[in-house]
């Protein structure tokens, strides 16, 4: 690559003005070139465009040769400050877009210059340029696939109560957490883990008894609502064997195709060292429930997290259990409170879709659906977002009148 004494230089120092191109011999165009691919492309893409060149049906004795060792891809010329001065230029944007300038120009006119000593040489150098040119946007493609690909996140929730001097055992979820949309649609909402849903997990693996969850029968089958990326659900799979219910299925719902894929990942990878996984996901709207398999069968235990943020949600929620909640079985929901911006108050509407006994959905022997335990809980420090002030536990079942 065109250096001084050893130092890379800029492609604003060593490309020659495109409107002297004319002028200028094959060698010194060539060499051009190599200089931007060596700064440009790294050892594998060099070597993807030798792949180009060895498909070629056209012997190439006379084009330049691409596979250059540039000194950067050299391991015995390596030099520290070299490397960091390329990395610099690299990642120089005024350097880069002076770059694409030059190679969109040069491509423009390659075949027009007199300077090629053959047709091949030519259409080489063209093949050359333009692959450097693709690489400029597959370099930003991968940052912005990098962003798009979200994070993994490691949860690890203390198993109560703690027994003697014994560690706690713990129970482990991981899942994705993708970037929400930024755009005026913020329907995938359900690609992050909200607050609510990590506090209520903490709460469940914390305290089981408090839930009920030691008697829930042998293989209590388990249904949550808006699961997104499924901690809650997760969660619970996780924990229902270790407090000996191995026969527990959890089906983790969703109405979001992009989350419902997200989830369905999540429980892959969760579960991909065992023989069978305990957990699925299916769609389920709450506006529109659906029976078929595996939403075909009553829950012992149905559980939600954060889905109460339009005002519609508290009423087709409250619908939606009454379908699916078995005779003896439990809905809890953990509402987050919002105090400010756009979802100030939406909590209170889950009291509100409760308070006219007679709107209530009432099972087959007379009973109604009814909110039977509420509790304020507290915000916890370094969980959920800044518009989160607190959280409303609700305990909703069937109650004779
Ligand atoms: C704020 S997110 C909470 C996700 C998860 N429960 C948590 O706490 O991290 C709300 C979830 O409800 C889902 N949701 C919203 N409306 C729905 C509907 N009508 N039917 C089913 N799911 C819905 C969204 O797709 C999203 O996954």
């Amino acid at each position: 690559m065109n250096s001084i004494c050893g130092r890379p230089q800029a492609p604003t120092a060593f490309l020659p003005a495109l409107r002297s191109l004319d002028d200028l011999t094959e060698e010194v165009v060539s060499s051009a070139l190599r200089s931007l691919y060596a700064l440009y492309c790294p050892l594998s893409s060099a070597l993807r465009f030798g792949a180009v060149h060895e498909k070629s049906k056209t012997p190439r004795s006379e084009a330049p040769t691409p596979l250059v060792d540039s000194g950067y891809v050299s391991g015995d010329e390596e030099d520290e400050d070299g490397e960091e001065t390329l990395a610099a230029l690299r990642a120089d944007a005024f350097e880069r877009s002076h770059a694409t300038r030059w190679l969109t120009g040069f491509i423009a006119r390659a075949e027009g210059l007199a300077l090629w000593s053959s047709e091949d040489a030519c259409e080489s150098a063209i093949e050359q340029a333009s692959y450097v040119l693709a690489s400029f946007s597959t370099a930003v493609e991968e940052e912005l696939d990098e962003e798009d690909a979200g994070i993994i996140r490691q949860f690890s929730f203390k198993l109560g109560p703690p027994s003697g001097d014994e560690p706690p055992a713990v129970v482990e979820v991981h899942l994705l957490d993708k970037p929400i949309s930024t755009g005026a649609d913020h329907t995938d909402v359900g690609l992050q883990s909200w607050g609510a849903s990590i506090v209520f997990s903490d709460l469940l693996c914390g305290s089981p008894e408090r839930f009920g969850l030691r008697s829930l029968g042998s293989a209590p089958h388990i249904l949550e609502l808006g699961a997104g990326t499924g901690l809650v659900g997760l969660t619970l799979a996780k924990l229902l064997p270790s407090l000996g219910f191995p026969g527990a299925r959890v089906v983790a719902t969703d109405y979001h195709p992009a989350v419902l894929d997200n989830l369905r990942g999540n429980i892959a990878s969760n579960f991909a060292a065992e023989t069978s996984t305990p957990m699925e996901a299916c769609l389920l709207d709450w506006s529109a429930p659906s029976f078929e398999a595996p939403l075909d069968k009553k829950a012992d235990l149905i559980v939600a997290t954060d889905v109460i943020y339009a005002p519609e949600h508290a009423t087709w929620l409250r619908d939606c259990v009454a379908k699916y909640l078995g005779p003896n079985g439990v809905f809890w929901l953990m509402a987050t409170v919002r105090q400010n911006g756009k979802f100030e108050g939406i909590s209170d509407t889950v009291e509100a879709a409760f308070a006219n006994v007679d709107e209530l959905p009432r099972d087959d022997g007379g009973r109604v659906l009814k909110i039977i335990g509420n509790e304020s809980l507290e915000k916890r420090r370094g969980i959920g977002r800044g518009d989160e002030s607190g959280y409303r536990l609700f305990r909703v079942g069937w109650v004779a009148l």
